[in-house]
């Protein structure tokens, strides 16, 4: 049975365009249940609609704090009926009694090689530290922010002179590679997280790799 997931983003949502693209060629065994968004201007949510998937704003309550947000989150999720929840650009942090109840149903997609680079601005950072070698990982959330098990990364190599916005788009270009792959898994039943690793096939991967294409 196709799984039914809910992808949660907060801007442009091409990560939840490029999933939403392999439920339909098959490359994903599943379909999306709901988009939700804790910004009502996020731009993803148009395209989502211009797709005929069900969109939900969640945008926090003024006074609310990050427990009460996640309780109205973990309901919008429920009863859309998804089984698993793919993070694409979602910038809350989830409270403990979210993730907890998510945990190994609960992914997300972070522009860097974890685990280096956690948290914000990493191409910025990357270019800045002079690194040659730069990417995304998805990853299984854990309360620790960008911590989780890692599924599986995209890398590439820094060119010469490149600045942020090109590099932010070759990472981008991975992204959309990488997170299909491993929803795709997760679908097929062949993805869990166990013990603190992600496995794949039954055996834990510390990640999979897709090098960029030159
Ligand atoms: C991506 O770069 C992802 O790695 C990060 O947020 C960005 C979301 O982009 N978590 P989009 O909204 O999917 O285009």
């Amino acid at each position: 049975m196709a799984l039914p997931f809910a992808v949660l983003i907060s801007g442009r949502g091409s990560n939840m365009l490029a999933l939403e693209r392999a439920t339909r060629d098959g490359r994903i065994d599943g379909r999306i249940t709901a988009v939700i968004s804790d910004r009502a201007d996020a731009a993803g949510l148009d395209a989502a609609r211009g797709l005929g998937l069900a969109t939900t704003v969640i945008a926090p309550a003024p006074g609310e704090d990050r427990d009460g947000y996640g309780r109205r989150l973990a309901d919008a999720i429920a009863s859309s009926g998804a089984a698993l929840v793919a993070l694409a650009g979602f910038m809350r942090v989830l409270d403990r009694g979210f993730v907890r109840a998510w945990q190994g149903r609960l992914l997300n997609i972070h522009p860097a090689l974890l685990p280096a680079y956690r948290g914000l601005h990493t191409h910025r950072r990357v270019l800045a530290a002079g690194d040659a070698r730069h990417g995304c990982t998805v990853h299984f959330v854990v309360e620790e922010l960008d911590a989780g098990p890692a599924v599986i990364q995209g890398r590439l190599k820094l060119r010469p002179g490149e600045d942020e916005a090109a590099l932010s788009a070759r990472v981008q270009r991975l992204e959309h590679i990488v997170y299909p792959r491993a929803v795709g898994w997760f679908a097929a039943g062949r993805l869990e997280c166990r013990d603190g690793a992600a496995w794949i096939d039954g055996r834990p991967v510390g990640p999979a790799v897709v090098e960029e294409k030159t």
